[in-house]
Formats: structure tokens, C-alpha cells, sequence
């Protein structure tokens, strides 16, 4: 019978970081990792750490009943672009978790999550498609978050905050909490830099850097 086939798009370090929690993930189910490969637009060998690379088209050759990836590419504006060419050819978005992430009470998750160890997320939050989180970053309550957001590792974003679509929040960034009814707001397209101390909203497309956290650059 003909089996499903899995895949982390990306063979470069952020693919690396999440295949061995999807071959983990797979394992759970009982699926064998022989069904999990690396999908690379310019692969650089025919295995990576153990698992087959195929290019795009030879994985939409490979027999098949339905096909699953997660998009393991740090950029917002490529994982958008192969999440619709994606979805164009009947391959379906998959979340890849940690197994020890923790995820509270009434949490929504849209599809096509990566979620590292350690990440926590807290309750009665709302995150869009295509979420990263990296090791250690954590989601407090009441929180809400766009599409194609990313989290580097050990990211902070305490409660009341709303990320919008295709911001990235850097390593060891730290989001003070917003109030009920005002959130503090970090704007579509935002870079919040590593490190930085994040206390009041950041508008759409500027990166900040430093404690407390100011305007480094600005996209308009
Ligand atoms: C803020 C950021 C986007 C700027 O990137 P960039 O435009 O390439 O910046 P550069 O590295 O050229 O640095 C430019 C200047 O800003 C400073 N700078 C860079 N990032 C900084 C940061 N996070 N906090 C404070 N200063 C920073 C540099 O020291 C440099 O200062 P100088 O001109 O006085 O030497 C980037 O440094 C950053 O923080 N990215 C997130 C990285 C991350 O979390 N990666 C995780 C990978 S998993």
C-alpha cells in the first residue's frame, strides 16, 4: 500500500534543526524515517545526516498516497512563496513539535508550525500559519500572532502582545507585556533585534535593537 511521504523543506541549518524533531515526531506515530526526506532547491548532497535530499520535483515523483512539509526556512517572505507553491501542488502543511513543548489551555495554532525544545506556550493565545518558534522561546497569555512569524532561539513574549504577519523577533529578544485592551504591537514585516529589550510597540517594517529597545533602520 502506498504510504505517505514527509518532508523538512531546507537542508540548511534551520531544516537540520528540525528534522530530528519530525524523524521523533514520526517515530511516536510508528512511522518509519524511511518516509522522511530533506526537500532542497539546491541540494548539496543526496543525504544529510541520514535522511535523503530531494529536489522539489523529484519529491512531488516520489510515490506517495498524500505528501506533508514543514517549511524550515528562517526567511518569512520564502517560507510565504513555498508554502503557496505548496498548497499549489497538493502538499500539505505539517507541524513539527519538540515533545516536550508545552502548550496550555485553549491555544490555536495555525498549520505548518516548527516548534523547538523548551518552547512554551502559555493559554488563551491565537498564533497564525507557519509559526516558528526556536529553542526556548516562550508565548505568555493572551497573546496574538500573524502569519509566517519567527521566533530565533530564547525569545520572550510576555502576555498582551500582538506580533503581526512576517515579523521576526531575534535571539534573546525580551517583549514587555501589554494590558488587557492594549496590546503592545509589533508591526507586520518588524525586526526586533537579538538581545534587545522590546517596551513599547515597534511599527510596521522597522528593526529595533538594544535596551530599551530603538529604531535601528526603517523600511518607510
Ligand atoms: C539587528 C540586526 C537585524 C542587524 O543586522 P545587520 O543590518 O546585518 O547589522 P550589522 O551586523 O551590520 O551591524 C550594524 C551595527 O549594528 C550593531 N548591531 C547589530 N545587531 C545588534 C543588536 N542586536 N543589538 C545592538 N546592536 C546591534 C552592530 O554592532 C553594528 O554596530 P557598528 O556599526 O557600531 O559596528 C541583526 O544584527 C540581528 O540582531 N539579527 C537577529 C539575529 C538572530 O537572532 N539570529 C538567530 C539565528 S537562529
Amino acid at each position: 500500500m502506498t504510504q505517505p511521504l514527509f518532508a523538512v523543506y531546507g537542508a540548511s541549518g534551520c531544516g537540520r534543526g528540525v528534522m530530528p524533531l519530525a524523524r521523533a515526531q514520526l517515530a511516536r506515530q510508528g512511522i518509519a524515517d524511511a518516509r522522511l526526506v530533506f526537500i532542497d532547491d539546491a541540494p548539496v548532497a543526496a543525504v544529510v545526516n541520514g535522511q535523503r535530499v530531494l529536489g522539489y520535483t523529484e519529491f512531488l515523483q516520489e510515490e506517495a498516497s498524500e505528501r506533508y512539509a514543514v517549511l524550515a526556512i528562517a526567511n518569512s517572505k520564502m517560507r510565504e512563496q513555498l508554502a503557496v507553491r505548496c498548497m499549489a501542488d497538493g502538499v500539505r502543511p505539517w507541524t513539527v513539535s519538540a515533545d516536550n513543548v508545552v502548550c496550555m489551555d485553549d491555544v490555536t495554532l495555525g498549520e505548518g508550525a516548527a516548534l523547538s525544545p523548551f518552547v512554551t506556550i502559555t493559554s488563551n493565545i491565537r498564533i497564525g500559519r507557519h509559526f516558528h518558534a526556536n529553542l526556548y522561546s516562550y508565548v505568555e497569555h493572551d497573546c496574538v500572532i500573524g502569519d509566517f512569524v519567527t521566533f530565533a532561539p530564547g525569545v520572550k513574549c510576555n502576555g498582551n502582545v500582538v506580533i503581526e504577519d512576517h515579523a521576526y523577533i531575534g535571539s534573546g529578544a525580551v517583549i514587555k507585556q501589554g494590558q488587557p485592551g492594549k496590546p503592545l504591537v509589533i508591526g507586520r514585516g518588524a525586526v526586533v533585534g537579538m538581545g534587545a529589550v522590546v517596551t513599547r510597540d515597534v511599527p510596521a517594517g522597522a528593526t529595533v535593537v538594544g535596551n530599551p529597545a530603538r529604531l535601528f533602520s526603517s523600511k518607510g
